[in-house]
């Protein structure tokens, strides 16, 4: 399975968006389009960065009734992304639903990925506003069994959780890893890092960055030393 960088383009327009590509020239890049930009600026920003030859994992998490995911997810499949993801609290129902919705009549989809717990829930946040008991740990991997089950390719986590995840899912089940960082970098507000060589021997499949990149001097020196470290 190829390795890869996406770039998280967390970006509140159209401008910075072509601004901050154009510094890449001719490179055919993987970028996260998320809620910012793609409400900003709707579908057109897709179809635009595709008609570049980039590829798009479009982050917009839904969680609704399985008949509303699997609408929404057919018009992204028409939109031609690489890679979506939903929130795997919407149950299996709704994870099947979206398979269903993203497959095309040539039987060929998008990649969908799903999101367990949000790194911006605690423990302590799930037992007292979630009422569930159990270990996060235990709920993020029953999450990941579900989007398995499911039907999914795989899952966003931490690369520190990957080689878990490969354990118990097997090698094919995707792992999209945010939280990345050099060694020699400022980390921000992540708190639980690697760096991208780390993620590498971790396993990742795909590791998500995004500052490191964005608000670089020469985000294309960065990127490059970034895919030495990961991809080799
Ligand atoms: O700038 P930075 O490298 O921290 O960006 C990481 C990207 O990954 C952001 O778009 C952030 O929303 C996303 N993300 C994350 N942690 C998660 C899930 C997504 O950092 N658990």
């Amino acid at each position: 399975m190829g390795k890869d960088i996406i770039i998280a383009c967390d970006f509140s327009g159209r401008e910075e968006l072509l601004g901050f590509v154009e510094k890449f020239g001719e490179r055919k890049l993987y970028l996260k389009i998320g809620m910012e930009l793609f409400f900003a600026e709707g579908p057109g920003i897709v179809r635009e960065m595709k008609a570049k030859g980039h590829r798009i994992f479009i982050d917009l998490k839904p969680h609704d009734i399985p008949n509303t995911v699997m609408r929404a997810m057919a018009a992204l499949s028409k939109l031609d992304v690489d890679l979506c993801n939903l929130h795997a609290a919407g149950t299996i129902a709704m994870m099947e639903a979206a398979v269903k919705g993203l497959t095309r009549a040539d039987g060929t989809r998008p990649q969908l990925i799903a999101v367990t717990q949000l790194t911006s829930t605690s423990e302590e946040r799930m037992r007292e506003e979630l009422l569930i008991e159990r270990p996060i740990d235990e709920v993020v991997m029953q999450y990941a069994q579900n989007a398995k089950a499911a039907g999914l390719d795989g899952i966003v986590c931490s690369p520190l959780e990957v080689p878990k995840v490969k354990n118990a899912y097997g090698e094919s089940f995707l792992t999209v890893t945010p939280g990345v960082r050099f060694a020699d970098g400022d980390i921000g507000d992540q708190s639980r890092v690697t760096t991208p060589a780390n993620a590498r021997e971790l396993g990742s499949d795909y590791i998500v960055v995004g500052r490191p990149i964005t608000a670089a001097a020469d985000p294309l020196a960065v990127y490059e030393r970034c895919m030495t470290e990961f991809v080799g």
